[in-house]
């Protein structure tokens, strides 16, 4: 079956000391508490190695927040997937609306990331997720279905079965306004079945869909009770450790 997991996002969060202070008061309540999910911490790239060293891998993996879309060469201030790959991370968040809104990523420009997060034998995080004009215009299913057929749907099914989805709506990012479980669950199974069609119903039952926005200790339990909800893609709460193993306690 699916692999539920929680992973944190922790954003432009948290100096070096700090992350690595965090990622090890994690480390230490899962080593006292076994979890019942996969647990990853998304952190910013030069935590990555240090994070990676410290962690138990068999209870933490890691994650950068982005990459490059380019292999390697002249490209000032970018961190490409292999350079990921290398400090020992397993998987790259791609796709972030805050990626989308303020860097100008595009689906087509995702779509490159995906190929070399994948050719790096890392995992991507895929997040996708409408905007509130977009839910209020009921085009929410549209939005999430092309930036998956537009960055993912060249893939192989072989390759699509590597991907772990986020579905994040705009509107419940660090807003404190979270989707409704019945919300998340209708376009969870939307999406699974989006998936269904292109690569048939193992492909799609296998796909972990993770919620993002807003989820706290107050909500994981009733958003993860959902029968698509794999799990969660956690900002503000994975900053504080027992803020995060409050929610992965929910599993
Ligand atoms: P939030 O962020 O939990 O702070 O709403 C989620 C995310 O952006 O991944």
């Amino acid at each position: 079956m699916r692999q539920n997991i929680v992973a944190g996002n922790w954003k432009m969060n948290n100096t070096l000391e700090e992350g690595v202070t965090l990622a090890n008061e994690v480390n230490e309540i899962l080593k006292a508490n076994k979890p019942n999910c996969k647990v990853v911490l998304g952190t910013p790239f030069i935590h990555l190695a240090e994070v990676a060293k410290n962690v138990d891998c068999e209870l933490v993996g890691v994650a950068a927040q982005n990459c490059a879309d380019k292999v390697s060469g002249a490209y000032t201030g970018e961190t490409s997937a292999a350079m990921v790959k290398s400090t020992g991370a397993q998987y790259v968040i791609l796709g972030h609306s805050e990626r989308r809104a303020y860097y100008g990523e595009t689906n087509a420009i995702l779509k490159e990331k995906t190929d070399l997060v994948l050719a790096n034998e890392l995992t991507p995080i895929f997040c996708i997720g409408e905007v509130l004009e977009e839910r209020e215009a009921g085009k929410h299913f549209d939005v999430v279905k092309e930036q998956i057929e537009e960055a993912l749907f060249h893939l192989s099914a072989e390759d699509f079965g590597k991907v772990v989805l986020a579905y994040e709506p705009v509107w419940a990012i660090g807003t404190g306004k979270t989707a409704s479980p019945e919300q998340a669950q209708e376009i969870h199974a939307f999406i699974r079945q989006t998936l269904a069609n292109k690569y048939g119903a193992e492909v799609a039952n296998e796909t972990s869909i993770l919620y993002g926005g807003s989820c706290k200790p107050s909500n994981a339990k009733e958003l993860f009770a959902n029968p698509d909800v794999d799990g969660g893609l956690i900002g503000g709460a994975s900053l504080k450790a027992e803020d995060f193993h409050g929610i992965i306690a929910a599993f």
